[in-house]
């Protein structure tokens, strides 16, 4: 009794029983097995299993098709856990909740790694190692300086991830596992740093150095906020509410941007780079980019009496989304969301309570009550309450999605990861069903080839 681990889970998947397909063309009927993952783990059947359903041998065989990857599994992964029936969210199975509540992020990055939480010599090695390397390079300062005072911090973000590759060039030994460690550790230590700089760079403020006396989240508020005092320190309710705010983001199975990531990372190609097309990937406003289009969205209402307006302009498919709501995994309230909401009144207990609060509060109240949102299961997601204490905290809405970035980081490293030890795991290339035209011979257009720009 007491303190007993379960048992580690064996990462494979089972035969769990068959499936049997019946062709009508032929009237053949295949079986295909059934596999299914941990004990709660969904089940599925292997797609290369169709391929062997065919009307005559010279035929390719039958695919799948899926658009959107709906309903495809592109790995086994032993990760991150979601029910989005019952709004749960596990990593490498402790709730959400309880990390929120007791954890660190450094810690949340370890255990997302390596399976299991840390003991202590372990944590203290990680924090150091990590801190260690928070420096960039002088270079990477002039190439941010190249851009313009107004240019997206997400792109600044997505580039210079990209350009920390150039300055690593031993990290495309992906296979060998000490600089695979070491491009681990860089790019967790370097993220906070690459992202404050591109906040000063937009403000017009000279960066600041990392300062290793710090922790982490510590250490990125300094880079963020530091003007001319010897030592920053920041407010204790900021540093908590980053801390949970990384570990909520810290991961999420195969959403948009870690699927890019495991897509590009399958390449062989370096982590920076394929970080960097993670960072891409989340920019995008369905994505991490919700957040910032949740306030822009609460900006343009203006007034909680004009929200009925904008949820009916919704529902008419005049307006746009309503930004912050709906999933694709989960459907019900998103796990994350619960836990931000709390932390939000925690925050502007202290700092005062955001203008926008109330059309936020009425706008989820609109939609939890009505039969559209109802019925397609549309709750608040992560990003619905965050933007709210970003703001509080005196980021600038164009930088939520760095923020979220910052955390992802970790996911994405374990993910790729996990991904570069999977025997099963090879480059990926989805295949196509061609609706094209069939084979027609060249009849050019043209009368000039080579036309003089006018
Ligand atoms: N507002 C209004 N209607 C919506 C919304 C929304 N936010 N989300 C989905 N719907 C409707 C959609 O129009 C469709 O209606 P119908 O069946 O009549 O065509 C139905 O609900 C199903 O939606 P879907 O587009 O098929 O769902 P999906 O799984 O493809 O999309 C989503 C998931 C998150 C992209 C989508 O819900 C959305 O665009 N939400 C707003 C953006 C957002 O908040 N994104 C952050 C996601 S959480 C953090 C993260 O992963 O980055």
């Amino acid at each position: 009794m007491g303190n007993t681990q379960p048992t580690p889970p064996s990462g494979e998947l089972r035969a769990t029983g068959t499936l049997d397909i019946k062709d009508s063309r032929t009237d053949k009927t295949y079986s295909v097995q059934i596999l299914q993952g941990g004990p709660e783990g969904d089940t599925a059947t292997r797609a290369m299993d169709l391929r062997q359903i065919k009307t005559s041998p010279d035929e390719f065989g039958m695919m799948t098709y899926d658009p959107a990857f709906m309903n495809t599994a592109s790995c086994k992964s032993a990760i991150t856990f979601i029910d989005g029936d019952k709004g749960i969210l596990r990593y490498r199975g402790y709730p959400i909740e309880q990390l929120a509540e007791k954890s660190t992020f450094l810690e949340v990055a370890w255990l997302l790694r390596n399976g299991e939480l840390p003991a202590q010599p372990e944590y203290d090695k990680w924090v150091h190692d990590i801190t260690y390397h928070t420096y960039v390079h002088e270079n990477i300062k002039t190439f941010l300086q190249g851009f313009r005072y107004d240019a997206h911090p997400m792109s600044m973000m997505c580039s210079a991830v990209a350009a920390l590759s150039s300055f690593y060039p031993e990290a495309k030994n992906i296979h060998d596992p000490a600089s695979r460690d070491i491009s681990i550790i860089r790019l967790l230590a370097k993220m906070p740093t690459l992202a404050a700089f591109c906040y000063r760079h937009s403000k017009g403020l000279p960066f600041i150095y990392p300062d290793n006396d710090l922790s982490y989240t510590e250490n990125f508020l300094s880079m963020v906020a530091r003007m001319s005092e010897p030592k920053y320190e920041a407010n204790p309710i900021f540093v908590k509410a980053l801390e949970i705010l990384f570990i909520l983001h810290a991961d999420h199975e195969q959403n948009c941007s870690t699927s890019a990531v495991r897509a590009i990372g399958s390449s062989q190609v370096d982590p920076f780079s394929a970080i960097a097309g993670g960072v891409a990937a989340l920019y995008g406003p369905l994505h991490g980019g919700a957040n910032e289009q949740v306030l822009r969205m609460i900006a343009e209402i203006g007034d909680p009496k004009n929200v009925p307006k904008f949820i009916d302009e919704v529902k008419g498919g005049k307006g746009s989304k309503l930004m912050g709501f709906g999933h694709r995994v989960y459907k019900s309230y998103d796990p994350r969301a619960k836990i931000v909401k709390k932390l939000a009144d925690e925050v502007f207990k202290v700092v005062g309570v955001d203008k926008d609060l109330e059309i936020a509060l009425k706008l989820e109240e609109a939609a939890l009550n009505d039969e559209y949102f109802v019925s397609r299961k549309l709750y608040p997601n992560v990003d619905f309450y965050t933007g709210l204490i970003y703001r509080s905290m005196a980021f600038p809405t164009d930088f939520f999605t760095v923020l979220f970035a910052v955390a992802r980081t970790s996911g994405w490293l374990a993910q790729w990861e996990e991904m570069l030890n999977d025997k099963e795991q090879k480059i990926a290339r989805p295949r196509q069903i061609y609706v094209g035209y069939g084979e027609r011979p060249f009849a050019s257009k043209l009368t000039d080839r080579f036309p003089k720009a006018k």
